[in-house]
């Protein structure tokens, strides 16, 4: 059976407003009468905004059913993005500090990562989290997954020869090497179908808390801009080199709390993979682009940094919900 089929049994509509703004950019796209956007109301709170800006990034992913497509370049729409980019990325900036001191590019760049600290949601995992937390985190998880590297993509025609090179060796492997049984998108729906969870693209968006809506919107925002090409790579190379270890541990919190296989796999496939990805990322990757263009340098690291401090963000949460 394949994932396709799967995701074709649900339609993906438009996700629940969260308050007026993404209320007025819902009904603007359903309609058609984007021109209404003119005078947007402001968002009642970040998750307003976050949901509006979600709204309109997913219209350059996998679209929805319910919208137009022909809405994809809409000039209102683009006008309420901006705003909303305007602002999302100078949060970020704010919280990002500096880069560290440049010196042996790999070297500096693997302490920088070690050295940051966090919650740990994976060590939850391994230990101690009940099936329905886990189950929690999946849904949550499912709204990258099921799109896994695509916002990378976005990035290719902006890179030289060299680092181009580099990044479509890495999505080669993300995108199943040539079989669509192994697009790790495709083995996290099937993860999800196994554990008998909806596996359709987007399925859960309406419980996807704040953090998540930023996780997914920093990757399209970072993607589809190119002057912020360096922060879509310092991103990039800071989730492998993350991610491995995490991915053990999650292994093996599936593996005692009794989930399928398919999920398992999804995991244990990462354990290597990232191994292999981050020395790509880290070395060819961001290093090469460093030397090409050294005032990317403190881009990558801006990348870098937001992509731990929204996976922290995101670990706070769960966890403190959890112990409530
Ligand atoms: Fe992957
Ligand atoms: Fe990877």
């Amino acid at each position: 059976e394949s994932a396709m089929r799967k995701r074709g049994s649900m339609p993906m509509l438009s996700p629940t407003s969260r308050g007026p703004l993404s209320q007025a950019v819902l009904d603007a796209l359903r309609s058609g009468e984007t021109s209404r956007l003119v005078d947007a109301p402001d968002p009642d709170n970040t998750e307003d905004a976050q949901l509006a800006l979600w709204t309109m990034y997913e219209q350059h992913h996998g679209g929805f059913d319910d919208i137009s497509d022909d809405l994809e370049w809409d000039p209102h729409v683009l006008g309420v993005r901006r705003r909303l980019e305007q602002d999302f990325e100078q949060t970020l900036r704010q919280r990002a500090p500096q880069a560290p001191e440049p010196g042996d590019f790999a070297e500096t760049f693997f302490d920088f990562v070690a050295g940051h600290e966090g919650p740990s949601l994976s060590s939850h995992m391994h230990r101690s989290a009940t099936e329905a937390q886990v189950r929690e985190f999946l849904r949550h998880k499912s709204i990258y997954h099921l799109k896994e590297s695509d916002h990378t993509t976005w990035v290719v025609p902006r890179l030289s020869g060299p680092v181009k090179a580099a990044v479509m060796e890495l999505q080669y492997d993300e995108y199943g090497a040539g079989n669509p049984n192994r697009l790790h998108a495709t083995m996290f729906a099937d993860g999800l179908h196994a554990s008998d969870l909806e596996s359709a693209y987007g399925a859960y968006i309406n419980e996807a808390p704040v953090e998540i809506l930023e996780q997914n919107n920093v990757m399209s925002m970072f993607g589809l801009n190119r002057r912020l090409r360096a922060a879509s790579l310092g991103f990039l190379a800071a989730f492998e080199t993350t991610s491995s270890v995490p991915s053990r541990r999650i292994a093996q919190g599936l593996d005692r709390l009794g989930f399928p296989p398919e999920m398992i796999e999804y995991y244990t496939e990462h354990v290597e993979a990232d191994a292999v990805h981050e020395q790509l990322a880290v070395r060819t990757i961001c290093g090469v682009l460093i030397e090409e263009e050294p005032a990317l340098y403190d881009d990558v690291y801006f990348g870098a940094w937001t992509s731990m401090d929204l996976e922290d963000r995101y670990a706070h949460r769960m966890l403190e919900e959890w112990a409530a």
